[in-house]
């Protein structure tokens, strides 16, 4: 009996070790070929779309890299930012920092689209956005870098987390390392992923604050903005986020704020007295530095909070679960 008993459990100590030395491996990594087989034309499909879309209209590549950030600080780079809202669920879409301000959609769905023809329920929307936010990128002048992929789409999403982590222009230097530290991003990251502002537009409401109070500010450049944004009423008049080349991805935001010309408070906090300073002059004065650091920032930023493996599913619109 007791022989009998051993046995037993030498039997299920076997089974143990078989599991422990195949789980690992089937705990799904992300991987740049992911779709190598399964969908073969995605990455092409994808470059393809971003390209025209950007063609079309620039700001659309600034507004697709957005799309993926605000979807990695919330739950992970999951697509949760791309549900909408229906009469018993509730997306991020109308969370504070995505209201009114969230543009791109419309690419993404494109994309989805084409990918379901060619390869049905293959590519995630997840994956999606991380490519779009790369090629999108490219397409603007920047630097490229290998995706990884391999992502799963979420079934869930989160109003209030989109309203507590999603970093606010209003916040302070100490408020945006730590917002950034919560997803496991360094200093280093924040100050290199910021560069994304080299690109893009903000609403009046986003920067009124600080061109009609501030101080550590270029006064022409103040009179310049306050002309397109009244210092009460309408605040969605737009402005360009990096007013020297506002459609390149290049370095010059951090010749801006070198110049007291950032656009938002959260800007100017890279460049103000603080531990930041030195790498923005870095960049200032180091295009390469940026482009790189920029592209090692994105694939750390790509891998935040990602399903995998069986976890989540591949949505067959972007808009809903299945
Ligand atoms: C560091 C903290 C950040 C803050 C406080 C912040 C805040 C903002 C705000 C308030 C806007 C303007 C929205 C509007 O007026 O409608 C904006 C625009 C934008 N942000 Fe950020 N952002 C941050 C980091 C990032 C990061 C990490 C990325 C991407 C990697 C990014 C990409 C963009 C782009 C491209 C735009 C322009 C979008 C467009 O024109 O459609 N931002 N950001």
């Amino acid at each position: 009996m007791a022989a009998e008993y051993s046995g037993h459990r030498c039997r299920h100590f076997l089974l143990f070790l078989a599991l422990a030395t195949i789980l690992p491996a089937s705990r799904a990594q992300l991987s740049p070929t992911f779709y190598g087989s399964s969908c073969p034309a995605a990455l092409l499909t994808i470059r393809t779309a971003v390209r025209a879309a950007v063609a079309l209209d620039a700001r659309t590549g600034g507004s697709l890299l957005r799309l993926h950030f605000h979807d990695c600080f919330v739950q992970g780079c999951d697509a949760s930012v791309l549900l909408d809202d229906t009469g018993n669920f509730t997306g991020e879409k109308g969370a504070g920092p995505n209201a009114g301000s969230l543009r791109g959609f419309g690419v993404i769905d494109t994309i989805k689209a084409l990918l379901e023809v060619l390869c049905p329920r293959t590519v995630s929307c997840a994956d999606i956005l991380a490519v779009a936010a790369r090629d999108s990128v490219v397409a603007l002048g920047g630097p490229s870098w290998t995706v990884q992929l391999g992502r799963r789409d979420s079934t869930t999403a989160s109003l209030s987390t989109a309203n507590t982590d999603l970093p606010s222009p209003a916040s302070s230097l100490s408020t945006l390392l730590a917002a950034f530290a919560r997803k496991g991003l360094s200093s280093t990251d924040m100050v290199a992923l910021s560069g994304a502002h080299t690109v893009g537009q903000a609403q009046c409401q986003n920067f009124r604050a600080r061109i009609y109070n501030e101080t550590n500010i270029d006064p022409s450049f103040a009179a310049s903005r306050r002309a397109g944004c009244p210092a009460t009423g309408g605040g969605g008049a737009l402005a360009p986020l990096d007013a020297s080349t506002p459609n390149a991805f290049d370095n010059a935001y951090y010749g801006g704020l070198v110049a007291q010309r950032g656009l938002m408070h959260s800007d100017q906090q890279l460049f103000s007295g603080g531990s930041t300073d030195g790498q923005v002059r870095s960049y200032a004065a180091s295009p390469a530095q940026f482009r790189s650091d920029f592209a090692a920032a994105m694939v750390r930023m790509g891998g935040i909070g990602v399903l995998t493996g069986s976890s989540g599913q591949v949505r067959r619109n972007c808009r809903r679960m299945n």
